[in-house]
């Protein structure tokens, strides 16, 4: 392990605006969470004694977020942001002033702990100033490019001043550093302004460093984790890199998913060895799956929990606060919503579960709703253990149906059914032999009159 103490800082001071929509950048979504969420979540991984985010002045939003996924961060405010550079030194007083120091940009959230820990590790085997992490992307179009001596890292040079050659080396600067804390502090007292661009960069650390002497080296990592996003389309590609590797994860650990590429997992999904993912599914944020679940093709999931043996869809949308328990069973256009679904109970077609909690065994016929809202508050519908809720049922919330109570088909339920009751709530059938027959000969005999006048 690295010297201690670790401070990391994450920059996300930046405006991002090619991403062209006015949001700033790092709440951009990639697999259901924040670009910052997922660089938040490795950097705490990491267990670091201090983690500082720098934002520019107004960012509240992303300072909720930063609240929101990382508790323990600092946030530090870089006014006006000019550079990288600029923007480290505006963490400066949040930093411990020895261990190290790693610098990350909410921007760039495919990172992996592991990869971090060799960069750490490398710095403090080299005994460096500074340790870059860089990749071969397959486009290395607008990153700074490192430039060796030999074996030894001796300068990061923006793509605008990089010779031809240098260009063409394919080795780029992922932005990813890391640095020795107290030579840090002097290093970015000495950065220069950069007059083409009114910045102080960061990579100019490494130049600074060589010329007193100070050792700086290079990681590389596999390109696509150091993948940034500067636009809508890196965004998008970012998302399939992202799936792609989830999906591989899964797989790998024994998921049973026969079209992976048409699953879209969320960045924090559990699914256990064992469990079917038929295709076409789509899971958001807050889903975990135990093995021996089976979800059926089409299927939308967030914020719910199938439990082993159950059986989710075709087409069911299973939303916040459901948990579907083991074997229970949701069929084709079912929607739930923070409903908890008994053990073996079932819901096999056309069905709204809203606020209820479905007892074990029970059967939820076609067409049933429970009435949860009514315009101003949700109230909530109680089903016992191995009720029959017949087809077309509308269940007014609040209410209670009883453990082993029948509730007819058609019905309008307002008030509470004891167990074992049955409830009929709907207008009694008339039935008159011979009428249907008596009312044809009228209907057609006015049809004729029309016609003639
Ligand atoms: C930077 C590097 C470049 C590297 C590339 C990788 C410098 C000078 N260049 O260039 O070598 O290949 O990243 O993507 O560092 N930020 C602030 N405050 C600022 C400016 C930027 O917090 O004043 C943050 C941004 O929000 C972003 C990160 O720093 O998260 C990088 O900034 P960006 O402008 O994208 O740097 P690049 O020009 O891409
Ligand atoms: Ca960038």
């Amino acid at each position: 392990m690295s010297q201690r103490p670790l401070s990391i800082v994450v920059l996300a001071a930046g405006k991002g605006t090619r991403m062209r929509n006015g949001r700033p950048k790092v709440l951009h979504p990639l697999a259901g969470w924040t670009l910052l969420r997922h660089v938040l979540t490795t950097a705490r991984k990491l267990e670091p004694e201090r983690l500082v985010v720098v934002l520019a002045p107004g960012m509240e939003e992303v300072a909720r977020e930063v609240r929101d996924s990382a508790p323990q961060a600092r946030i530090a405010v870089q006014d006006p942001p000019l550079g990288t550079g600029h923007a480290v030194s505006a963490a400066r007083g949040e930093l411990a002033e020895h261990g190290s120091v790693l610098v990350l940009y909410g921007d760039t959230p495919l990172l992996s702990r592991d990869t971090l820990m060799r960069l750490l590790a490398a710095r403090d085997e080299a005994d460096a100033a500074v340790a870059v992490l860089a990749i071969r992307p397959p486009d290395p179009s607008g990153y700074g490019r490192l430039r060796f001596a030999g074996d030894a890292l001796v300068e990061l040079v923006e793509e605008r001043h990089a010779s031809f050659e240098l260009k063409n080396s394919g080795l780029c600067n992922s932005g990813v550093m890391a640095f020795d804390a107290a030579r840090l502090q002097s290093l970015l007292a000495a950065l220069p302004l950069r007059e083409e661009k009114n910045e102080y960069y960061l990579t100019d650390t490494v130049a600074l460093a060589v010329a007193r002497g100070w050792r700086c080296c290079a990681v590389e990592a596999p390109w696509v984790e150091g993948v940034g996003v500067n636009s809508q389309a890196q965004l998008a590609e970012l998302e399939r890199l992202w799936q792609e590797r989830r999906r591989a994860e899964l797989l790998d650990a024994g998921v049973v998913m026969p079209a992976p590429e048409t699953v879209f997992l969320a960045a924090d999904c559990e699914i256990e060895a064992g469990a079917v993912i038929e295709p076409y599914v789509v899971f958001r944020p807050g889903v975990r799956i135990h093995s021996g679940a089976v979800i059926h093709a089409f299927s939308h999931l967030e914020g719910a929990v199938v439990e082993t043996n159950a059986a989710i869809g075709p087409f069911a949308r299973l939303r916040p606060g459901t948990v579907v328990k083991a074997g229970a069973r949701i069929g084709n256009f079912v929607e739930t919503k923070a409903a908890v679904v008994g053990p073996g109970a079932k819901a096999n077609h056309l069905a709204y579960l809203g606020d209820a909690t479905i007892g074990a065994g029970a059967n939820i016929g076609a067409g049933t709703i429970t009435c949860n809202y009514d315009g101003f508050a949700k109230h909530r519908t109680e089903i016992g253990p191995g009720a029959f809720i017949g087809s077309n049922a509308a269940l007014v919330a609040p209410v209670r149906i009883g453990g082993g109570a029948f509730v007819a088909a058609g019905s309008t339920v307002t008030e509470d059914v004891p167990e074992d009751a049955l409830a009929i709530a709907r207008a009694r059938q008339q039935t008159r032999p011979g009428r249907a027959a008596l009312l044809r000969q009228k209907l057609q005999k006015q049809s004729h009159q029309r016609s003639k006048s």
